[in-house]
């Protein structure tokens, strides 16, 4: 497995597996495509509290009876953050879930709520080695540079919609300032453009001369230039493909044309949108009050949410 090594020195696989959350698939269902990806030789699995991914992950490679240094389990925070206090609670259920006394790269999920208390618990709970590396997830220029700019722990990785039609051009320079690492959610295009990924006529073109698929050119084109990769499936051939990716080459002229594909550097999601910040907020009252019952929430204002 291909790796490359983040800011701290610590070393992360460039392909991992995205993971089904349990609003789209019951755990049980999903540990047996994880113990498949494993048994393909996946040993990146990315998951969310938000999504409630983590369970079938910490079953997963419980069940494989590999040692869990062969892992590398990335954890995403929730919806809003829920300031210092909140956050190491949060981080604490991970590791429950996750079944495993340490998270190899945990991220915050949005740039919303108390983002500095909730980076504060972060930092702290990397050097109690509860985390072996902090970053973030959805983070636009002017978010990343604000908290990057006043961590005392710079962020290693932010975790973006990226693909070859969105392909965060924008953000390389200020990642590259900080020693952050790029890491691409939707890297085939998520759920509602993946047939224009893996079915685009230039990617399969160019994918016909290496004996290569247009999903697995659409990989390798983010791998290739260090970007770190988290495709999502539940098809056996499409987890063997995808694994595949990492064993050939873009040439130059391949690099040119996807770079002309892009179309929406930033991704199709306004993260100022008040009315997206919004839902983020409601869902963080729904998740906390479902987990953690009780008559005071968690600073809400009480359980009818
Ligand atoms: N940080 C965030 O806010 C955020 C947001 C969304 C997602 N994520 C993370 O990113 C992961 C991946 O993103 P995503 O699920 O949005 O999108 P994605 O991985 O780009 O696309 C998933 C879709 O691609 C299909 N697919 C996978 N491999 C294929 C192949 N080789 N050929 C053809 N189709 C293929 C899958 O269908 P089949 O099952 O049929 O193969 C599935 O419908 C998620 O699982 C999650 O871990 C993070």
């Amino acid at each position: 497995m291909q790796t490359i090594k983040l800011s701290n020195g610590v070393e992360m696989p460039l392909l991992g597996c995205g993971v089904y959350g349990s609003f789209q698939m019951p755990p049980i269902d999903c540990i047996k495509v994880l113990a498949r990806a494993i048994d393909m030789g996946y040993r990146m699995f990315d998951t969310s509290l938000h999504f409630d991914s983590e369970e079938p992950v910490g079953c997963a490679w419980r069940e494989s009876g590999l040692g869990r240094d062969e892992f590398f389990l990335v954890a995403r925070l929730g919806a809003y953050n829920l300031g210092e206090a909140g956050t190491a609670e949060d981080i604490d259920e991970s590791l429950r879930w996750l079944q495993t006394d340490h998270i190899d790269l945990l991220l915050m999920q949005y740039p919303y709520g108390d983002v500095f208390g909730a980076w504060r618990a972060m930092e702290r709970a990397y050097r109690e080695g509860k985390v072996r590396a902090v970053g973030v997830s959805n983070f636009t220029q002017a978010r990343f540079f604000d908290l990057a700019n006043l961590a005392e722990v710079k962020p290693m990785v932010n975790q973006l919609q990226c693909n070859v039609f969105s392909q965060q051009r924008g953000m390389e320079g200020l990642l590259r300032e900080f020693g952050c690492r790029l890491m691409a959610w939707a890297p085939l295009g998520g759920h509602y453009d993946k047939a224009e990924v893996v079915e685009n006529g230039v990617l399969a073109s160019i994918g016909a001369r290496h004996g290569m698929t247009a999903a697995q050119v659409a990989l390798r084109w983010l791998t290739q230039r260090s970007v770190a990769a988290v495709p999502r499936t539940i098809n056996a051939a499409h987890m063997a493909q995808n694994l595949g990716s990492a064993g050939f080459e873009l040439d130059d002229s391949d690099m040119e044309l996807i770079a002309s594909m892009n179309q929406l550097d930033a991704g199709s999601i306004d993260y100022e949108d008040v009315d997206f910040v919004r839902s983020m907020a409601d869902a963080a009252r729904v998740g906390r009050v479902e987990r953690n019952p009780g008559p005071a929430g968690f600073g809400f204002g009480g359980s009818a949410m």
